[in-house]
């Protein structure tokens, strides 16, 4: 008795031990306009008031949506300070991190209420705001997955003459530094834009700490859908636990794993589609386990994974495939996208009825390679010298994103040495 007891209490030191050994994630939180730090209900998430930004107005904010941070300002960026407007966060240690933007309407009547701006990080542009974001829970922010490798961040709004960019917070949140590799095209080169993160079978939308998930799982949201098909699917759920879940590299919650969307008789096939951008190449993340008390051994649920009409995964055997029912499988693929919209369809082969717990589409976009740094130094001393007007710009990198190069600069970019140069001005 006293030795099973001993031993335990040696595996629980142990536990402890492991866990601690390794350091918690690096997080820097900006509530922009903020004069303040700030705390948030319900988790007491901490955001440093704002700070780094190149110019803009503070006022007070009003949020779009019921899943902004709960946060009273913002900073916009009027067209009279320029089109390129920025906040360059440093000493941030070299690693991969979730960059968030949540965007923010200015609490103010007569104001322009829904600004279209660009957003780009390290001088790759990743987001263009679309019409309407305001009444879409999930376009009141974007994210991208990017390496930060010079000990800085930079993260810039580009206007595009719809309505001044305005910015409720910025997050960037470490990620582990092997998250979401999806094969040799993936690092250095590559930044990966979430596009959609749905979790299956619930109505309750959640952000990892909601989950209290592992904080390297960057606090990713996840968008709830209770049914793929005017509910010919069934939502099922389980409290039972779930091997595998909160593993490296992702860490993904164990809840995730248990909800799920499960098919019926009258439409067998689960499908997905959402709209998409087209003619980019898309990452796609589907999470399975077998929840099910119907389905009990291998071969009772097998299904092929069709995206876009392309068979993807063949004869998908959860059980089989991650080694028990309550077990977490990820899939991950990545395909092209010529068209709109992006279908994933899970298409019985043996039992009739398809499952899935979790989806996560990312955009792929190829990271710009940024202006030779002296060149940067002697414009930003040009810059100064001259007294520039405000309105100029001139935050950023002055050649990239391309779509938004510094005015009057002209740029071209040297392939050999993977870095822009100024032609002239
Ligand atoms: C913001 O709101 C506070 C209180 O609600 C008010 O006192 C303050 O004047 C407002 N600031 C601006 C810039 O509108
Ligand atoms: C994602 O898929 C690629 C290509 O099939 C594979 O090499 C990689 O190991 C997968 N990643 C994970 C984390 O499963
Ligand atoms: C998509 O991936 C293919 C293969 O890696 C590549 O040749 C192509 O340029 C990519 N397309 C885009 C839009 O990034």
């Amino acid at each position: 008795m006293q030795i099973l007891l001993l031993s335990r209490l040696l595996i629980l030191c142990l536990a402890f031990a492991s866990s601690s050994a390794r350091p918690a994630p690096w997080v820097m939180r900006i509530s922009c306009g903020a004069r303040e730090n700030v705390k948030t209900p319900p988790t007491n998430t901490l955001w440093f008031k704002d700070f780094a930004y190149t110019g803009g107005i503070f006022t007070n904010a009003t949020r779009p949506s019921y899943i902004s941070p709960p946060l009273k300002t913002l900073r916009y960026f009027p067209t009279s300070g320029g089109p390129e407007n920025c906040y360059n966060i440093k000493r941030v240690p070299k690693g991969h991190y979730s960059v968030r933007v949540f965007f923010g309407l200015v609490g103010q009547p007569n104001f322009d209420n829904e600004p279209l701006f660009d957003v780009s990080v390290e001088g790759t542009q990743i987001y263009s705001l679309k019409s309407g974001w305001t009444s879409h829970d999930d376009q009141v922010f974007t994210e991208a997955l990017v390496f930060l490798t010079d000990g800085t961040a930079s993260i810039c709004f580009h206007s595009t003459g719809h309505g001044d960019p305005a910015i409720l917070s910025i997050e960037i949140l470490q990620i582990d530094n092997n998250a979401y590799n999806f094969g040799p095209e993936w690092g250095r080169g590559t930044i990966l834009r979430t596009a959609m993160r749905l979790t299956s079978g619930t109505g309750k939308p959640k952000f990892g700490v909601d989950y209290g998930g592992d904080p390297w799982g960057g606090d990713r949201f996840w968008n709830p859908i209770t049914s793929f098909s005017q509910n010919f699917d069934h939502p099922r759920s389980t409290e039972s636990s779930i091997k595998k879940a909160s593993n490296a590299p992702n860490f993904y919650p164990q809840a995730l794993y248990q909800t799920a969307l499960v098919s019926t008789d009258s439409e067998p096939d689960l499908a997905y589609t959402m709209d998409v951008d087209p003619n980019r190449n898309y990452s796609i993340w589907l999470h399975f386990a077998e929840i099910d008390a119907s389905v009990t051994d291998v071969g009772q649920r097998v299904f092929d994974v069709i995206i876009n009409g392309d068979t993807a995964f063949k004869d998908v055997d959860i059980v089989k495939m991650s080694g028990d029912r309550y077990t977490a499988l990820v899939l991950n693929t990545t395909v092209a996208v010529s068209g709109r919209t992006l279908t994933i369809n899970l298409h019985p082969k043996v039992g009739s009825h398809a499952i899935v717990n979790a989806i996560e589409v990312f955009e792929i976009i190829i990271a710009e390679f940024k202006t030779l740094s002296e060149e940067v130094s002697a414009l930003e001393s040009l810059k100064t010298a001259l007294g520039l007007p405000l309105r100029f710009g001139w935050n950023g990198d002055p050649c990239v994103p391309q779509q938004h190069p510094w005015s009057g600069v002209d740029c071209h970019l040297d392939s050999t040495k993977s870095k822009w140069f100024i032609d002239g001005l």
